[in-house]
């Protein structure tokens, strides 16, 4: 469905970003991208949605390549939505009409037919409540809920989310995490860039693994609990303790003394619970 062929991305400041990365995700298949900030997830996401060109390497969808000069980027964008950390909704306009206007510029849909569509989207995300609301009066996750109601109208391929819980408070990650399960479940074709690593083991059916720039390690989902690789166990293990596997603490810490690697960055030391 989508092919990524030993992508490079050189920024014009001189970082390697992304060197040398390959992957493909099949029709209705969840894929989550894991890894530390700066190693590279967002610059793959820019690189297949065509907001920056890759230095080196290919891209298909559907078996046709889509990283050439002759693509028709508005028309890869509706056949590949995309979903930002910061939302990126229209602040004047009401919710309604950030998720009609792509359909009306770029599907060219008449008025009657972008609302119906954008109504059955927002009921979806279930927003049909607000749809009269502008974004500065909706929360994070309703403001997030909106944007993936903007992908969906368009009826994409496949969708990219780019951290999209991370700035949200807490107790709103939950819908937004909700919503993308939901889709994940009547098989829509997606890749996730997310922090969230349980939700990553539980939806995903595929993970990868990114450092520095290349695929350290990749598999099903099942890795976060068992992961090969060096460099995955000792991620995993940076992450907060309430998102890191049971086991891996266990194998971690020695439970009479309580000492062992405290999972939060700072290294050995005693466990505090
Ligand atoms: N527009 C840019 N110009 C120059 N360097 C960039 C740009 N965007 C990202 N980078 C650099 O590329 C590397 C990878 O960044 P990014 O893809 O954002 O990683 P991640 O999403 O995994 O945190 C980082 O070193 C980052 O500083
Ligand atoms: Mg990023």
């Amino acid at each position: 469905m989508l092919d990524v062929e030993d992508l490079h991305m050189i920024y014009s400041g001189g970082v390697h970003a992304v060197r040398g990365i390959s992957f493909d995700v099949n029709q209705g298949e969840s894929v989550a991208i894991i890894g530390s900030s700066g190693s590279g997830k967002s610059t793959v996401l820019r690189c297949i949605n065509r907001l920056i060109e890759p230095t080196e390497g290919e891209i298909y969808l559907k078996g046709e390549q889509i990283n050439t000069p002759h693509t028709d980027v508005n028309n890869l964008r509706s056949r590949i939505g995309m979903v930002f950390q910061s939302f990126e909704l229209f602040a004047h306009l009401k919710v309604l009409d950030n998720v009609t206007l792509g359909l009306r510029h770029v599907r060219k849909m008449s008025k009657g037919e972008a609302q119906e569509r954008a109504m059955s989207v927002l009921e979806r995300v279930d927003m049909l409540d607000r749809i009269d609301a502008y974004p500065g009066n909706l929360s994070g996750g309703q403001k997030q809920r909106v944007a993936i109601a903007r992908a969906l109208a368009m009826r994409p391929e496949v969708l990219l989310f780019d951290e999209p819980t991370s700035a949200l408070d807490p107790e709103l990650i939950g819908s937004v995490l909700e919503t993308i399960r939901g889709l994940a479940d009547e098989g829509m074709t997606m890749l996730i860039v997310t922090h969230e690593i349980g939700f990553a083991r539980d939806v995903a059916d595929r993970v990868i693994y990114m450092d520095e720039g290349v695929v350290a390690e990749e598999g099903p989902s099942s890795i976060i609990n068992n992961p090969k690789s060096e460099r995955l166990k000792k991620f995993l293990s940076s992450l907060h303790e309430d998102e890191v596997p049971e086991h891996i603490h266990e194998e971690l810490v020695d439970e009479d003394t309580g000492y062992g690697y405290v999972p939060d960055g700072k290294g050995a030391g005693p466990r505090v619970r």
